[in-house]
Order: structure tokens, then sequence, then C-alpha cells
């Protein structure tokens, strides 16, 4: 593809509001777990829950319908003001500006505290659990889309996903919790056309949202989109893959 053609494409694509990836037109192998329905099957209508790192909020708010009171909490103000731009009027949530290393709520606050593909800091989620209460995060795997990010030279090792959930296990257990459950999938995952890779990759390419290392800039990247979409295309679509991690703790009762 020219220059012109994707230039075209990057401009028209658009900007990512919040989180919102849902304008991308994807196809995938079937995945053994959902987030969503994960994490429902933790909550129950009288919950007390926290989403650290929430975005705009477009995943917790699906959920509010399984407890009883939330909290989502992001860093960023654009993200917090989406998050209550998002926010459907009587729904029992609120979202507050804060770091997920300084979280400014009393020990023992919530039942559930939620996290998706956001940093979190072990020590503060195990002191805001109440005894018995659950972590559930789900992280980018340290694969994801391994095929389209080695094409613009990264060491993948120094990417943000490269840390994986195993280095917070460590965390955890110091902190009173106990894994209750790990799992991982690494499955084939086809972006339908190039508008659909072009959004993403400008969503993702922020050094100061995402931490990747460089800023999408269409005058720098053409050429490798158009290897990507040259080197990759199947009838599917752009071949690549989904890698996810999944990591539920329990924090331990009182009595132990
Ligand atoms: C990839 S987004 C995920 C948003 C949402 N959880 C979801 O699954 O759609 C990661 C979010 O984490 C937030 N974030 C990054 N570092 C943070 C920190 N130290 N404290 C709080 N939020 C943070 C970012 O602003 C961003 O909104």
């Amino acid at each position: 593809m020219t220059f012109e053609e994707l230039k075209q494409i990057a401009d028209s694509v658009g900007e990512r509001q919040g989180w919102d990836f849902s304008r991308m037109q994807v196809d995938c192998d079937p995945m053994p777990w959902d987030y969503l329905e994960v994490a429902a099957r933790y909550l129950r209508p009288t919950d007390r829950v926290l989403d650290v790192g929430t975005g705009g909020g477009e995943k917790f708010i699906q959920l509010a319908p399984h407890f009883g009171e939330g909290i989502g909490i992001d860093f960023d103000p654009e993200m917090v003001a989406t998050a209550q731009r998002n926010l459907p009027r009587d729904t029992p949530i609120q979202f507050e500006q804060m770091s997920t290393d300084s979280l400014s709520f009393e020990d023992h606050s919530f039942d559930v505290v939620l996290n998706r593909q956001a940093p979190m800091a072990a020590d503060e989620i195990a002191r805001v659990l109440k005894p018995e209460g659950y972590f559930i995060t789900q992280q980018i795997g340290s694969s994801n889309m391994r095929n389209i990010l080695m094409e613009f030279g990264w060491d993948l090792a120094t990417l943000p996903q490269a840390k994986g959930v195993q280095t917070y296990i460590d965390a955890f257990e110091s902190h009173d919790c106990v894994v209750v459950g790990q799992a991982t999938y690494d499955v084939r995952y086809f972006v339908r056309d190039v508008e659909s890779l072009v959004f993403w990759l400008k969503a993702i390419l922020h050094y100061s949202a995402t931490g990747f290392p460089e800023t999408f800039d269409i005058q720098k990247h053409w050429q490798v989109i158009d290897r990507i979409v040259s080197k990759y295309q199947t009838p599917r679509g752009i071949e690549t893959n989904e890698h996810r991690e999944l990591l539920i703790v329990q924090k331990r009762s009182r009595s132990f």
C-alpha cells in the first residue's frame, strides 16, 4: 500500500475514546474464558467492588448488575471524565482519579478488587481487600500480537506486557493472599481489515498511556504497516495472536 492510502486510513479511523475497541473488525479462534463471565462468577449482589485502572469504565460498567456498589479508579483524569460520561444513570458506581500504588481507602474496604489489563500494586490491593475477599486480574501476555510488534524492531522483553502475572504472585503471597486460579491462553486472532489494524496501532502506540517505545506516526510507520499487511494477510484477515493471563487470589481469613 502507498503512503497516501495509509495516511488517508489513519486520518479517517478516528481516535480511541476511553478503551473502547468496538470499532475493530476481528475474528479469533475460541477462547477458553471471557473476562466478564469469570469476574461475574465472583460477585455477589451485596459486594463493594473496586476496579483498578478502570479506563473509560467500559468493562466495569457491564459488571454493575452483579454487585451492590462499585468504585473505579484511574490515574488519568481524562479517563475518569470519559468513565463518568459512559456511566448510565442510576448505576451504583463512582469513578475517582487515583494511582494504583496509593489507594486512598481504609484497610479491608472491598469484597472484590478487579483489574483488567492495567497496572496494579499487590501490597495496596491486599490491604484494601476484606478477609476472604477476591482479587481478579486479566493481563495482556508477553507474546500478545507478537508478529506485528516484532515488525517495529523493538525488543519485546522491554515492552510493558513483558511483565506477566508470575511477577505478582510472590508479592500477593507475601501479603496474606493465596492464588486460587491461574490460566493463560494464546489463540489465533485475525484483524479483518487495514482500518482496524491502523485504529489498533493508533490506540496503543502512546508512550504516556501504554509504555510502548514509540507514539504512532503514519509518516514514520507506514512502511511497517504495509509490510505487516502483505506478510500476514490471510482469507480470515491479518493474522496475529491474542495472549492473555488470568490470576485470581484470595485474601486469607483473619483466623490464619
Ligand atoms: C489498557 S487500559 C485498561 C482499561 C480497562 N481496565 C479495560 O480493561 O478496558 C489501562 C488503564 O490503566 C490506567 N493506569 C495506568 N497506570 C496507572 C496507575 N499507576 N494508576 C491508576 N491507573 C493507571 C491507564 O490510565 C489506563 O486507563
